[in-house]
């Protein structure tokens, strides 16, 4: 059974105080607290357990090796992936995006060929594409966000041709919310021969993820937004793509071999791995994903929907407040802005009275052009939210508009 009070338990920044006030954080959208366990896991790897790894045949080593690719099992398990080789870790979901321009895209692209990006995107999903257009006069093509903040699959449909090489489009919006649906885009794109990458930052901490019936090329996740560490992300890819694809960072680990002539590329997923690794941070990611399945994402959602539902509410019988997206499938993100009176104000206003959100673009320029905005103020729930934490938080939010008007 679901127990947000036994979950909130297990977070130590929860029960921290911000200028004499609960803290109400709401600004998972951005990062979320980490579980005791995963703090714990962190601590046990550095004090007991580390070396660095694939690289000595000494106890410690051996060690930190097993752990690492016992957390590369884990999230194999947590996506439903076929194989374990089918899992890079990353340093973040920037750098899967960055990763797939480079090895994928940018080797194969023509003046000319075209991207298919949705205005929704999140910069990581966007910049890496400007890259492309920049340097090898790559075409980038946009699908529109209608009005409520639904992804226009019409238009996306109309977009699609031969010159389409890739489709990258996030599984959730992290200013709308809306949660598009990706098998739709997945085989649409596969119609016309195009790959598809999707970003799943914001989706993987609130919806079940199954790569076996999810047929997406690639799908993004980062490890601070799953309750784990930051500087660990993972990309996932299909076997027979990443196989043919070349690694775009060079170093130690990621070659069987190297002569004062040639190189021969490691196996999978090595070969995409350069350097010494975020070992830690992936040991720890993978106690973050135990402690996400043993509570079950089908509850977690059931419980931020609810939440969701109850801001809403809320929110409708505030003057003066815009929310941005209200699709139907729509996740626990809320974007808006407050007429006349600016998002930083705002969130200011919020945080003396312990409530955080975030304040800005949220990485998302096209998007908030779009809707007209320049900076908004987002509340961003996670599974350890509750009722009394949107209570706090409209009730900040109220005098926040007050003292404004
Ligand atoms: N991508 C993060 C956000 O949406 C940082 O806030």
């Amino acid at each position: 059974m679901f127990d947000v009070e036994a979950i909130r338990s297990q977070f130590p920044a929860l029960s921290l105080e911000v200028n004499g006030h609960p803290l109400t954080y709401l600004d998972n959208g951005a990062s979320a607290q980490k579980p005791q366990r995963v703090i714990d896991r962190i601590s046990k790897a550095y004090s007991f357990e580390y070396a660095n790894v694939h690289r000595g045949l000494h106890h410690l080593s051996n060690v930190a090796t097993e752990n690492f690719e016992q957390a590369r099992k884990k999230v194999q398990t947590f996506i439903g992936a076929e194989k374990e080789e089918e899992i890079i870790f990353t340093k973040s979901a920037t750098e899967a995006f960055n990763l797939v321009a480079h090895s994928l895209i940018a080797p194969e692209i023509q003046p000319g060929d075209e991207i298919i990006i949705s205005l929704m995107e999140h910069h990581s999903n966007i910049v890496p594409w400007h890259y492309l257009k920049e340097r090898y006069g790559a075409v980038i093509r946009w699908i529109p966000v209608l009005d409520d903040g639904t992804l226009d699959m019409l238009a996306f449909e109309n977009l699609l041709n031969e010159k389409t090489k890739l489709v990258a489009v996030t599984h959730m919006s992290n200013v709308l919310g809306t949660i598009n649906p990706i098998n739709e885009i997945c085989e649409k794109a596969h119609s016309v021969g195009a790959y598809v990458v999707v970003d799943g930052a914001q989706a993987a901490v609130h919806e079940k993820i199954d790569m076996t019936w999810q047929e997406c090329d690639f799908y993004v996740m980062t490890g601070h937004k799953l309750y784990g560490p930051s500087g660990i992300g993972v990309l996932y890819g299909r076997h027979d793509i990443l196989s043919q694809m070349r690694p775009f960072l060079g170093g130690g680990e990621m070659i069987k071999s190297v002569t004062t002539e040639h190189i021969e590329y490691a196996d999978l997923p090595h070969r995409f791995e350069a350097g010494t690794p975020p070992i830690v941070q992936a040991i720890a990611l993978g106690e973050a994903l135990d402690f996400l399945t043993e509570i079950d994402m089908g509850a977690i959602k059931i419980h931020e929907k609810e939440l969701l539902n109850y801001a809403n509410s809320q929110m409708a019988a505030l003057d003066k407040v815009r929310i941005i997206g209200n699709c139907p499938s729509k996740g626990s993100i809320i974007t808006f802005s407050v007429k006349d009176i600016h998002a930083h104000d705002i969130s200011a206003i919020l945080d003396k009275y312990g409530v955080a959100v975030r304040a800005g673009t949220h990485c998302a320029e096209p998007l908030l052009t779009h809707f007209g905005e320049t900076s908004t103020c987002r509340a961003s729930m996670g599974m350890y939210n509750t009722k009394e934490d949107i209570d706090r938080f409209i009730e900040a939010l109220s005098k926040a508009i007050q003292f404004f008007s």
